[in-house]
C-alpha cells in the first residue's frame, strides 16, 4: 500500500499592523461596497519597518519547530516573490533564527504565488525517498502595488509554514494533480521595482483559464470526480476571486451553478484572507487554515486545492483529511495573529508604503515596532541583521 505523505502541521503569521478598507475608502472616495462585496476584502496587513518576509517566515515556523523534533527536518524550502537578495536564500536567515541544525539544506523557490505549492510537491518527493525525513515548506510574501492603483486594495502580507512528513497528522496529499502553464504577462515585478505591475482584468481571465486547464489535466490524469470533493481552497488574491474560480470550475464540469451554492462552497475558506489581504504564496494556505479552523468535521473527506501563480503556472491538487486532524490545529493562535494587529490610519499607511530601505551600505538601525518574535534590527555593510525581538 502507498505511504501517506502530506501536511503534518500548518501555522501562519502576519504583520503587526492593519489598514482597514473603510479607512482606505474614506480617503480615496471608493464606495466601501466595492471593497466589501466587489472584491470581498475588509482589511490588509501592513508590515512595520522591522518586519519582512524573513521575520514573518520565522514567526510562522517557530511554533512548528517547538512542537516537533526539529532534527527530522533535513530540508527547508522558502517560497516567495518578495525576495530580499538575488543570491542568498532568505530561508538561511530563518534557519538561523529558528536555531535549526547545520544538517539542513535550504533553498528558495519562485514562481509568483504558485511557488509554495511547487515546494510542497518537491517536499513530498523528498519524503517519499526517505520517509524518516521531514521538510519545512514556508511561503512568505508582502503584496505591494503602487499607491492609488487598482491593485492597492488587494495588498496584504503573511507567511504560512507547513511541515511535510510521512504519516501526516493533518492532510494526505493525493496523486495525481493537474497542471497548467501558460506564458502570459498578467502580473510581474521586474528586479528594479518594489511594486508589482499588473494587467488586472487579464490577470483575472488568466486565473480562470488556469482553473479550467488544471482541472482538465487533473481529470486526464485520472483524478477524482467533482462530487468526491467536500471543499475547495483557492488562491485568493482577493476573496471574491475564490467565488469566480469555483463558479468556473463548476461550469467546466457542466454544472450550472447558482450564486448561493458557490458562495456557500467557499465561505469557510475566506475568513483569514479577507482581513489579511493578498499574501501571494501563502494565500492558498491561509484559505486552507481558515477551512480547518472553521470547526467543520472533515475527517476522511477530500479537499481540492487550487494554486495559481501569475505568469503563469497553476496546479490543482487533492488532499484528504486524516483521522484526528482536529487535535493538531492552531485556530486560537491564528485568530490571535489576526486580531492583535494594530490598526493604522491612512497617513501612517502612506508613509510606510513610501519608505524604502537605505542602499548606501551604511549602518542603519531600524525602529523597534514589531509585536512579533523576530525583527529586522538594521542594515550593516549591505547586510540585513535579524534578531529575536
Ligand atoms: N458595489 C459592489 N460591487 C462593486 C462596486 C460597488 N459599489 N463597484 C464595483 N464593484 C464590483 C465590480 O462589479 C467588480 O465585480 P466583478 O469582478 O464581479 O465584475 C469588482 O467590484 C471589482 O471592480 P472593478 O473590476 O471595477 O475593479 P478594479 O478595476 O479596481 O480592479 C482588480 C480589480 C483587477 C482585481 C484589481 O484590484 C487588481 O488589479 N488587483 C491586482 C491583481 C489581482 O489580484 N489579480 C487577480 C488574478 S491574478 C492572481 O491571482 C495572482 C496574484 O495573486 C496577483
Amino acid at each position: 500500500t502507498d505511504l501517506a505523505i502530506g501536511i503534518h502541521d500548518l501555522s501562519f503569521s502576519t504583520t503587526s499592523l492593519v489598514l482597514g478598507h473603510d479607512e482606505l475608502s474614506r480617503h480615496n472616495g471608493t464606495d466601501i461596497a466595492k471593497y466589501h462585496k466587489g472584491i470581498g476584502q475588509r482589511a490588509m496587513s501592513v508590515p512595520t519597518a522591522d518586519e519582512d518576509i524573513v521575520t514573518m517566515a520565522a514567526a510562522a515556523a517557530a511554533p512548528i519547530v517547538q512542537r516537533h523534533t526539529a532534527d527530522r527536518i533535513r530540508t527547508l524550502v522558502l517560497a516567495t516573490e518578495t525576495s530580499i537578495d538575488q543570491s542568498k536564500a532568505a530561508g538561511i536567515y530563518v534557519h538561523s533564527l529558528l536555531g535549526l541544525p547545520p544538517q539542513v539544506r535550504v533553498v528558495e523557490v519562485k514562481q509568483a504565488c504558485y511557488g509554495a505549492t511547487a515546494g510542497l510537491q518537491f517536499a513530498t518527493a523528498l519524503v517519499h525517498r526517505d520517509p524518516a525525513q521531514q521538510v519545512l515548506v514556508i511561503a512568505s510574501d508582502v503584496s505591494r502595488y503602487d499607491l492609488d492603483s487598482p491593485g492597492e486594495a488587494t495588498q496584504g502580507a503573511a507567511a504560512a509554514a507547513l511541515l511535510v512528513s510521512a504519516d501526516p497528522a493533518l492532510i494526505e496529499i493525493d496523486r495525481p494533480s493537474g497542471l497548467f502553464t501558460s506564458d502570459i504577462m498578467d502580473f510581474w515585478r521586474p528586479n528594479y521595482r518594489s511594486t508589482a505591475l499588473v494587467n488586472g482584468k487579464e490577470s483575472v481571465t488568466a486565473y480562470l483559464e488556469a482553473v479550467e486547464g488544471a482541472w482538465r489535466d487533473y481529470n486526464a490524469q485520472g483524478g477524482l470526480p467533482l462530487e468526491e470533493f467536500r471543499a475547495f481552497c483557492y488562491h485568493q488574491p482577493y476573496t471574491r476571486m475564490a467565488f469566480k474560480a469555483h463558479r468556473r470550475l463548476l461550469e467546466a464540469c457542466g454544472v450550472q451553478p447558482d450564486d448561493a451554492a458557490v458562495e456557500s462552497a467557499i465561505a469557510a475558506t475566506t475568513g483569514y484572507n479577507e482581513t489579511v489581504g493578498n499574501s501571494y504564496t501563502a494565500s492558498m494556505y491561509l484559505a486552507l487554515a481558515a477551512l480547518l479552523d472553521s470547526g467543520s468535521e472533515l475527517t476522511g473527506q477530500s479537499l481540492g486545492l487550487f494554486s495559481y501563480g501569475s505568469g503563469s503556472v497553476a496546479e490543482f491538487l487533492a488532499g484528504r483529511l486524516r483521522p484526528g486532524y482536529r487535535e493538531h490545529l492552531r485556530g486560537d493562535a491564528h485568530r490571535e495573529a489576526v486580531s492583535k494587529r494594530r490598526a493604522i490610519d491612512y497617513g501612517t499607511y502612506r508613509e510606510l508604503h513610501e519608505r524604502t530601505l537605505p542602499t548606501d551600505g551604511g549602518w542603519h538601525d531600524l525602529p523597534h515596532q514589531t509585536q512579533g518574535p523576530f525583527r529586522l534590527a538594521g542594515l550593516r555593510d549591505h547586510q540585513r541583521i535579524y534578531e529575536t525581538a
